[in-house]
């Protein structure tokens, strides 16, 4: 974002930014002043999906990298030497006192997202957070209401919805080229993460490592869902993992999950730690539909997962044959969440990322293992603001 402005301009924004927190950097170009806003980002978890993270927020012109913490020390130092960071540290407690910051992006395991989420917001940070933004809807939706109390933001992973295959799907479905929609279906599954053994815990699971992406696309696409039913299992009940050797596996590993749409719509998601798939968990060289959906006029298929997708095959009642669309996927990364916040923050425009929907698929998570504890359909409270493209 660059934008010609005075000298006298220059100063009374300075002090503006200032009293703001917000970091306002100004370059010079032949004479002339350029504003860039930078959001400060403190960024927690060191681990594996930091080596996505950092590259791609070390990259974007409105964000500063000011902090990396993790509670294993050299793992923050480490990242801190490779992305040129100036402070790193130990504990949240260090780095919510050290260096100010204004967004905190939280990368460490799921069961501590809502813990940590809540100290940022009590000290009046933005939070970007990994999926899921909290342990329960019921703690999730306690962030939201805090995060408006004190007059921050927070958002969660994913950022499926802002693909543009997403958009291309949405938009057929909105101006009724499939006609009317009936069914959908979405899988995601590979072996399971070898290197953490939160995945498995109590907290962990496949519905919020995978599942959570095909929920999100899903009730994106086809609407905030109002009822739930559901089965999970626990296929393989012993691991080893890289950081704690063996363990007992508790969280389900094998998850299918039933939505009602209203309008008479039913979808279908399927997720798992135990899916035999050559693509691995990079997902590199997926190329067949992991999303379909069929309507009275014609069907759609997501062309590789819903988080990298490269196209979308359309067959309709006027055109038959399968034609592949929306091959261009622009700039979009699974790995922009946060980048996207902080380029929002910085120009002050709604991201199309809604904390609302990552709240309502929290719901549907918990929904389906309360269906599987109880052998019920479960009814949806949460919703959001549909449709998102
Ligand atoms: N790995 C991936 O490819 C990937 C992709 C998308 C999303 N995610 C999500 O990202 C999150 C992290 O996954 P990961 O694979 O990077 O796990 P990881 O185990 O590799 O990294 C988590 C890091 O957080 C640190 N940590 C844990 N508790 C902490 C605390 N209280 N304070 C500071 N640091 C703490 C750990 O020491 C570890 O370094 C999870 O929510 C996961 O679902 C991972």
């Amino acid at each position: 974002m660059k934008e010609k402005i005075s000298r006298h301009q220059f100063l009374d924004r300075t002090s503006k930014f200032m009293i703001a927190g917000m970091l306002a950097p100004f370059v010079s170009a032949g004479g002339a002043l350029y504003q860039t806003k930078k959001v400060r980002i403190g960024l927690i978890g060191c681990g594996s999906v930091s080596g996505m993270y950092l590259p791609h927020l070390s990259k974007s012109p409105y964000v500063e990298l000011v902090s990396v913490c993790d509670i294993i020390p050299e793992r923050a130092r480490v990242a801190a030497e490779n992305y040129q960071v100036p402070h790193h540290y130990a504990h949240i407690d260090q780095q919510l006192a050290g260096a100010p910051f204004d967004l905190l992006v939280n990368l460490t395991d799921m069961q501590e997202h809502g813990r940590l989420n809540k100290q940022a917001l009590l000290k009046r940070k933005h939070v970007w957070s990994e999926k899921p933004m909290a342990n329960t809807y019921a703690e999730g939706k306690a962030l939201l209401d805090l995060s408006r109390q004190q007059g921050v933001r927070i958002w969660g992973a994913p950022a499926v919805v802002n693909s543009p295959q997403f958009a291309h799907m949405s938009r057929m479905i909105q101006q009724g080229k499939i006609g009317k929609v009936a069914a959908a279906h979405a899988h995601y599954g590979h072996l399971g993460p070898t290197w953490s053994a939160f995945f498995y815990e109590q907290g962990g699971g496949s519905l919020p490592d995978l599942g959570v992406y095909n929920i999100a696309t899903l009730t994106g696409l086809l609407g905030p869902a109002k009822a739930v039913m559901g089965m999970t299992s626990i296929v393989t009940p012993e691991r080893t993992v890289d950081n704690k050797g063996k363990i007992k596996v508790v969280a389900e590993d094998n998850a299918m999950v039933l939505m009602d749409h209203g309008n008479g719509i039913l979808s279908h998601v399927q997720c798992g730690f135990n899916y035999f798939d050559p693509y691995g968990h990079e997902g590199s060289g997926q190329d067949k539909p992991t999303i379909s959906i069929w309507g009275t006029h014609g069907n759609l298929q997501l062309i590789g997962y819903d988080w990298a997708p490269f196209g979308v095959d359309v067959a309709t009642h006027d055109n038959e044959k399968t034609r592949r669309e929306a091959t261009d996927t622009g700039t979009y990364v699974w790995q922009e969440g946060a980048s996207v916040i902080s380029e929002k923050l910085a120009t002050g425009n709604e991201p199309l990322i809604a904390a609302l929907h990552a709240l309502h698929v929290l719901e549907i998570m918990e929904a389906t293992r309360a269906s599987q504890l109880t052998g019920k359909r479960i009814e949806i409270k949460s919703t959001f603001k549909y449709p998102v493209v």
